[in-house]
């Protein structure tokens, strides 16, 4: 059997990928250190595939018990979830996302490399590129300098990678994400957020909920079609599902080089007044929000060119907006 290495497998992403890897025949190992997710997720994952994937339960700061977990388990491949992911904490505490993505990412990277792990996926973000002066954003299009701490750990994060494959012959693919929203159709599994939410899905949810009073619409000033911003919104399975065909290419060799990376959105770009329209008429609710000034470092514009995951990974996000918006409603419901 195939055992991978799931970091972060009790996260929003992580858990939703753990499924998708179970459903195509994948051992699975999790890693996580509940310091941004909760060990009920576990149960819900054995729920939904009706097999439990072994969890080891540490930080990945910690290079002895990351080095032991290697020598006790035989591992094939590593998708690597675990890490801070918060723009706004990341402006206070730049030295705690630092030292929690890099030494984390360096810590198992050595350890991969110690014990002959050749298959490596790492989480990204659509972050890296900035405002892009070009639209859709495809691969080639230049990272721009990040507007934050948490934006740069992702930056530094590649580079890592890139001299990892280079120096020591391994197949890496970073996943460049868009806005991944909404939750798993049982409703098992979803976006856990800790405190006020920072991302605008779980934030319009808890606000319909009535756990918040009102959502805040960050600027209408911004030269788009309603005057609000605009970001890629990408289905959480459809993600995980992007993860599962992009170590099938690196198990398979049919990588193209050692190094390689795609961007996972659907293509189209939604406002958010679109996306709170579209919430409403998805849900049948009326959502109470306000228009407010711009949020600090937010851009005007993102949405991607999927054309090299089309290709290449043979992968094509079919779910619309409005069925992730459902799921996103349905998984806060249980809340
Ligand atoms: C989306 C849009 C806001 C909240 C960030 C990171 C990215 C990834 C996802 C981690 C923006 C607007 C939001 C609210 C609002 N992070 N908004 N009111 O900023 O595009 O991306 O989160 O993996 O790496 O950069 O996502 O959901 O915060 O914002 O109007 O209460 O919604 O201004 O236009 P963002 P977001």
């Amino acid at each position: 059997m195939t055992n991978i290495l799931v970091t972060g497998g009790l996260g929003y992403i992580g858990s939703h990928t753990v499924v998708e890897l179970q459903k195509e025949g994948f051992d699975v190992v999790i890693i996580d250190d509940l310091s941004n997710s909760e060990a009920f997720v576990l149960d819900r994952i054995s729920q939904i595939t009706g097999i439990a994937p072994d969890f080891h339960q540490f930080d990945l700061k910690d290079k002895q018990k990351t080095a032991q977990f290697f020598q006790e388990n035989k591992i094939d491949g590593i998708i690597h979830f675990a890490a801070s992911k918060a723009v706004g904490e990341s402006m206070e505490k730049p030295l705690m996302y630092y030292r929690n993505n890099i030494v984390g990412l360096l810590n198992l990277l050595e350890a991969a490399k110690e014990n002959q792990v050749d298959n490596f996926i790492f989480s990204s973000s659509c972050t890296v590129y900035g405002q892009a002066d070009k639209l859709p954003i495809d691969e080639s299009a230049p990272i721009k300098k990040a507007e934050s701490s948490y934006g740069k750990t992702k930056q530094m994060g590649e580079e890592i990678l890139e001299d990892f494959s280079a120096a020591f012959d391994k197949k890496v693919i970073a996943l460049r994400y868009f806005n991944p929203i909404g939750a798993h159709e049982s409703a098992l599994i979803g976006e856990l957020p800790k405190g006020v939410p920072n991302n605008l899905i779980p934030f319009v949810t808890q606000t319909a909920a009535g756990i918040r009073e009102c959502l805040s619409v960050f600027g209408d000033d911004y030269p788009t079609r309603d005057g609000t911003a605009i970001r890629d919104y990408i289905y959480v399975v459809d993600l995980a599902q992007a993860h599962v065909k992009g170590l099938k290419r690196l198990i398979s060799g049919e990588n193209t080089s050692n190094y390689e990376i795609f961007n996972l959105g659907t293509g189209t770009g939604s406002t958010v007044l679109e996306v709170v329209n579209a919430f409403e008429a998805a849900n049948n609710v009326k959502l109470n929000f306000k228009i407010v000034g711009r949020r600090a470092g937010d851009i005007t514009a993102a949405y991607a060119d999927n054309s090299k995951a089309e290709n290449e990974l043979g992968w094509k996000p079919e779910t619309p907006l409005e069925y992730a918006l459902k799921t996103a409603w349905e998984w806060q419901k249980t809340l």
